[in-house]
């Protein structure tokens, strides 16, 4: 189940105040969207998985000092591929700014063909700032802020990672996120993976009349690490194979070439043609 949870701002452009007014009425402009067009707007992401009993893995490299074997008398730098499992809440918990693993997985006990661990991983894209700091009295209200991703254990009584109360009185918030990581296992229990996101959008000149989107995006990617056996693509019906030497053209060579003539659906366009471009 993948659930977001639109999110007050944590920080705003030089020389900006932070509005009283914006925790309340951010949320009700975003609309469960995790774009919008206010200066930071961050979403709190939770993906809970499929089978009850899961494990976070974090994968990366490091540099290993080993002799040349052809010249023992230098060293070189191996790079090895490091795996660790995470074992409790706080090892999951990785803060704003920091550098997180550079793969961090869910995955059950249960193997692929190959016998790795069969999983999902979650792939962040974020360009959240500065977190509201921790001496402030708000903070905790906002304290799902301090994390680019945490991993719980799954409670029936931590919904979300915050309240619509908090708005309201953020110096005793009715939820403070932090208070979820609290040294418990996460090895083989039910997961959630908390994912903030966020971007900066300060308006400028080029935002009128419209706001160009292009290269805006956050958010992340849940994607199989090592959940099938080979690249599940293949088995998709409508994949089309041809060779150099065959008419990519012909229906019976590419499936796709026909598609006008056998989708019911197709739109029939009569044939025109506008500033150069023509369609027969
Ligand atoms: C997976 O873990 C569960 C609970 O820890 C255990 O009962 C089960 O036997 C394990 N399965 C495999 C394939 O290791
Ligand atoms: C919070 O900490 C910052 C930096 O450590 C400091 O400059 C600031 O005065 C502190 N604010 C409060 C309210 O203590
Ligand atoms: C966390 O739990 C482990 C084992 O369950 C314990 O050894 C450790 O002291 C605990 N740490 C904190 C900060 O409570």
């Amino acid at each position: 189940m993948i659930r977001n949870t639109p999110q007050a701002p944590a920080a705003l452009g030089p020389g900006s105040d932070f509005p009283s007014l914006w925790p309340a009425f951010l949320p009700s402009i975003c609309g469960g969207a995790i774009l919008c067009c206010f200066p930071l707007c961050a979403a709190v992401w939770t993906i809970q998985s499929q089978r009850l009993e899961n494990w976070v893995w974090a994968e990366d490299t490091s540099y290993v000092p080993t002799a040349v074997p052809w010249s023992p008398e230098h060293q070189m730098q191996r790079l090895q591929v490091t795996r660790k499992l995470l074992e409790t809440e706080e090892q999951a918990a990785f803060p704003l700014g920091g550098t997180p693993p550079r793969y961090v997985y869910l995955a059950s006990n249960h193997s692929n063909k190959w016998g790795h661990p069969r999983g999902y991983r979650i792939q962040m894209l974020s360009f959240a700032g500065e977190p509201l700091p921790q001496n402030s009295s708000m903070e905790r209200a906002f304290s799902w802020g301090r994390y680019q991703l945490a991993v719980t254990q799954r409670k029936e009584e931590e919904p979300s990672s915050t309240s619509i109360y908090n708005l309201n009185d953020p110096w005793t918030p009715t939820v403070d996120f932090t208070d979820f990581i609290n040294n418990e296992t996460i090895a083989g229990q039910d997961l959630v993976a908390w994912v903030t996101a966020g971007f900066l959008h300060i308006p400028h000149a080029e935002d009128i009349p419209n706001t160009v989107t292009v290269g805006n995006g956050v958010g992340f990617f849940l994607r199989p690490y090592n959940f099938f056996d080979q690249d599940p693509s293949f088995d998709s019906p409508d994949s089309v194979y041809f060779r150099g030497d065959q008419d990519a053209g012909a229906c019976e060579v590419n499936p796709m070439a026909c598609l006008p003539q056998a989708a019911a659906c197709a739109p029939d366009l009569p044939a025109f043609s506008h500033g150069g471009f023509s369609h027969s």
